[in-house]
Parts: structure tokens; sequence; C-alpha cells
């Protein structure tokens, strides 16, 4: 395994077919003298450390892209507040999948004005997928004057040079253009998740499901070198981390571009081999790439969770197909047959968009269908939103959206019914858990490899540890256990 370590880091490229998807070391040491300038500048405004107030929309990437934001302004000199109103500096890294997660970010800017009449050093920062489209970026522009950076989803590694622009000479900084699409590895990392740490293994991506914004926001795929992903997960697991998520679009075109030889199972199996007892996820799998050959590394790989996220969208070929997602009903159903007749245990959530231009209610009915035959553990539901730019946004869409509400609450239900029947089967069972802080007093959380909730009394001393847990009572979607 050291030879893959040795061969396939991007520590070790110094040009080559791989400059164009790494940063290279002459310019992270660039920003690293931006961040020190930052430091002694702010270390002179504010004697103590300045707070820095960052909100996270969207997906685990974005939460894990804003680990490494905290990570850098860390490096800065700021200290993290919970409260945007005691903030020196408000960073919002946003999302564009759909209109509603766009309409909060902007109420939430708009209500950052008054905030920032008041404290008018404050530095506002907009960043990530929504920036990433130049109608929003330019709205900003022109309305939002009191934002003073904003940045897109390729340039987060140039915080430092960017915030050093606004503190040393005031002036608005905004970076959005796609050209440059490189891997930035070797940033430093503000985790947060106690025991469990996400852990990407590749961006962008290049599916162009007919619906879909992110290809646009987040560009074409591309991998990091298995060298330091395992790098990195040697480190978790020696930190102490026990629950590691791989995150990525489609995690199962990993290691196309650049081509590393090393594909997603036999990345999960490297990772299987580090010694230690941690359990490893993953998400988000594709369909139309999700192999035999991954089914089976995930069966025979003891630490991986046995859990797939498949997400199917409709269970119609025709949406299907109008929804550009290159497999059919049946292929979908025969993967989920072949992984069930491995891991009879398996469990498999999904992500379903219900209303997609031009759906008919017969159109539907294949999709609650389809979910009362695989029987999910959990599904994420949508009401199809439209995104400027997309090939969907395009298409006639006669349904109203009342309509598709209807739909949308008959999907809920179905799926209701599913998940109750699961979690009763449960009760009585031992399940093996990480025990993870709860709200409630006196209480701990687990989630079982197939990624339900189990609740249950315990002391706080007891988390970040494995635990059996032995299940008391269903609810629909989490349960009720007692330790063994
Ligand atoms: N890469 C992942 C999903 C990323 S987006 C995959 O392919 O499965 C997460 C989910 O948001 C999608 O699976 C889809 O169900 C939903 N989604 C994406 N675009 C949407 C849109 N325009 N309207 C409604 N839901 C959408
Ligand atoms: Fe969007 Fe499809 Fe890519 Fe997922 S695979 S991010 S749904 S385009
Ligand atoms: Fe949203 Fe961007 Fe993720 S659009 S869902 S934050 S990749």
């Amino acid at each position: 395994m050291d030879t893959l370590i040795d061969k396939f880091s991007a520590e070790n490229i110094s040009g080559g077919e791989l400059k164009k998807y790494f940063i290279m070391p002459q310019e992270r040491t660039a920003q690293e003298e931006f961040c020190d300038k930052v430091r002694t500048l702010l270390s002179s405004r504010f004697g103590g450390s300045p707070k820095a107030f960052v909100h996270t929309y969207g997906c685990q990437g974005n939460v894990s892209d804003s680990e490494k934001i905290k990570g850098q302004l860390l490096k800065m000199g700021y200290t993290f507040t919970s409260s945007p109103e005691d903030a020196d500096l408000v960073l919002f890294n946003t999302c564009a999948v759909r209109e509603h997660a766009e309409d909060r970010v902007l109420g939430n800017v708009g209500a950052l004005k008054p905030i920032k009449e008041k404290n008018r050093d404050m530095i506002i920062i907009l960043c990530g997928c929504m920036m990433q489209q130049k109608h929003i970026s330019e709205r900003i522009k022109k309305s939002y004057p009191y934002v003073n950076i904003v940045f897109g989803t390729f340039a987060m590694h140039r915080l430092p040079e960017m915030l050093y622009t606004v503190l040393s000479r005031g002036k608005r900084v905004f970076l959005t253009e796609e050209s440059d699409s490189r891997i930035a590895e070797g940033l430093p990392v503000c985790r947060d998740r106690g025991a469990k740490a996400w852990l990407p293994i590749m961006y962008g991506c290049n599916n162009f499901c007919s619906y879909c914004i992110v290809p646009y926001v987040r560009g074409r795929e591309r991998s990091r070198l298995p060298g330091d992903i395992i790098k990195e997960a040697k480190e978790l697991v020696s930190q102490g981390v026990k629950d590691i998520t791989l995150l990525g679009q489609n995690v199962n075109s990993y290691g196309k571009n650049p081509d590393c030889s090393v594909n997603f199972a036999a990345l999960l199996r490297e990772i299987n081999n580090i010694p230690g007892d941690f359990i490893i996820r993953f998400m988000t799998s594709h369909p139309k790439d999700c192999t035999r050959e991954l089914i089976e590394a995930m069966a025979q790989c003891e630490k991986v969770a046995k859990h797939l996220h498949l997400p199917v969208q409709s269970g119609s070929d025709r949406i299907l197909s109008l929804m550009n997602r290159k497999y059919t009903r049946e292929e979908y159903l025969d993967l989920i047959k072949y992984a069930k007749s491995l891991m009879p245990e398996l469990s498999i959530t999904s992500d379903i968009i219900v209303g997609f231009p031009g759906e008919t209610y017969e159109d539907f009915k294949e999709t609650v269908s389809l979910i009362k035959e695989v029987e999910y553990t959990s599904l994420f539901t949508f009401i199809y939103s439209r995104r400027e730019g997309t090939k969907a946004a395009e298409m006639e869409d006669p349904v109203p959206y009342s309509e598709k509400s209807k739909w949308f609450k008959e999907l809920c239900d179905t799926q209701e019914e599913i998940a109750s029947k699961r979690t009763a089967s449960m009760v009585g069972k031992t399940y093996r858990v990480l025990a993870e802080p709860n709200e409630k007093e006196g209480i701990l959380s687990g989630r079982t490899q197939g990624n339900i909730i189990i609740e249950f009394p315990g002391d706080e001393s007891l988390t970040g540890q494995f635990l059996n847990v032995r299940v008391t009572k269903a609810l629909t979607w989490i349960l009720c256990g007692e330790l063994c």
C-alpha cells in the first residue's frame, strides 16, 4: 500500500499531465504568505481574536468545503461565534440545487444589512454553488453592495488572498470564473463532528441529469489521488475517528479523471485494510455506474456499512429517459436484487423527484410501485424545482404545483408505512452503534449501519465509543433502545 501512497499523491507532482488537476506547491506557498499577512493585520487591528460566523447550506460536499474554509480562517487568526451579531466576519457557503435553497440564502443576506450598519467593519463573504452562477453573482454585485467577497466553488484555496485585498485596500472581490477547477490538497481542515468525519474523494459531476444544476456550478469530475485519500483516512483513524463518510457526487466514477488505476471498489478495499475499529460509509452512488464489483466489495469489506444510498429519482422509464439518468427501472431493480442477495440486511435509501416536467399521475404511480418493491429504509423526496440553464427548464411543465404537492404527500405517506414496518421489525434486536451526543439530557444517539437513529439513555462520557444497544421501541423513523 505504501507504494500507492508514494506514487499517487499530489505532494509528489512536479508537472506533466497531473498539473492540470492539482494546485501546485508554489501556489500553496503564496496563499500561506497571504495567510501570515492577514494574521498580522488582524492582530494589529483587533488585539484579541476576531470572530467569524460560518453558515453552510446544501449537501455534505458543501459541509466538507466549509471545514476547509474554517481551517483557513482559524489559521488566519479567527475564532468562531454562533451569532452573526457578534461576528467580525460572516460567511455563507451556499447551495443552488433548488429555488427554495436560494431564496433562503438571499433572505438571510438581506437580514445582514442592519447588522452591518451597526458594525461597518464587518466583512461579509458569500461563496459556494449559488455564487458560481453568473446571474446570481451579478445580482449580488448590483443589489447587495455591503457584501465584500463573492467566490465560487473553484476559488476556496484563495481565501487568504481575497481577505488580504479587502482588509488592506477595502476593495470588493468577485472570484467566480470556472477556468480553474484544480484540486487543492493540503488545506487545513477544521472538523467538529467528534468521532465522525467527511472525507471527499472526488469533486464535480459529468452526468448532466436534465433537472440538475450541480454540473454547471461544480464543474467536471475530478478525483483526488488514492495516496492522498488513504493518508487522510489513516490520519483520521489515528486521531480516533470511528465513522468515515467518503464523499462525491458520483463516487462510482472515482479514479477516472485523472486516471489513477484505482477504481472506487479498489479504493474501498484499500481503506478497509487500514488497521483499526471504524466504519466506512459513502455517498452518492449513481445507478448507471454502480457495478457488481462495487457491490461485491461492499459485501466483503467488514468495515463498510451495509447501507447503499442509490438515488432512483423516478420509477417510470419515460421520465428516467427525460431526466437523462441512463438506466431503466428494470436495470435499477436488478442491481438492488443482486445487492440484497449478497447482503440480506442491506439498508437502501434514495432520492426521488416528484413532478418532473411532463410527468403524469401514471408515471408518478410507477414511482410509488417502485418504492413499495424496493422497501427503502428512508427517502429524500423533492418537488421538482426549475433551474435556469438546465435542459429540463426548457420542457413543458403543465401540472400545477398544488397537484404535485398532492402526489408528494401520497409518496411520503407510502414511504412512512414502509419505514414503520421496517423499524417495527427491529424491536428486540441488538445493534452496535457509535455513541453520539443528543440534545436531550441524559440521552445518547447512535446510527445503525443502515443509518437508522437509535436513542438510548446513557452518560455523555460514552460518546465516541461503539456500544451494543437493544431496540425496545420503534417510532416511524427512529428507534428507542437501551444499553446491553
Ligand atoms: N449526485 C447525486 C445527487 C445530488 S443533488 C445523485 O446523482 O444522486 C441531491 C438530490 O437533489 C438529487 O438526487 C435530486 O433528487 C435532488 N434534485 C436535484 N436537482 C433538483 C431539482 N432541480 N429539483 C428538485 N430536486 C432536485
Ligand atoms: Fe446532479 Fe445527476 Fe450529477 Fe447527481 S448525477 S449531481 S443529480 S447531474
Ligand atoms: Fe447544493 Fe452544491 Fe451540494 S448545489 S446540493 S451545495 S453540490
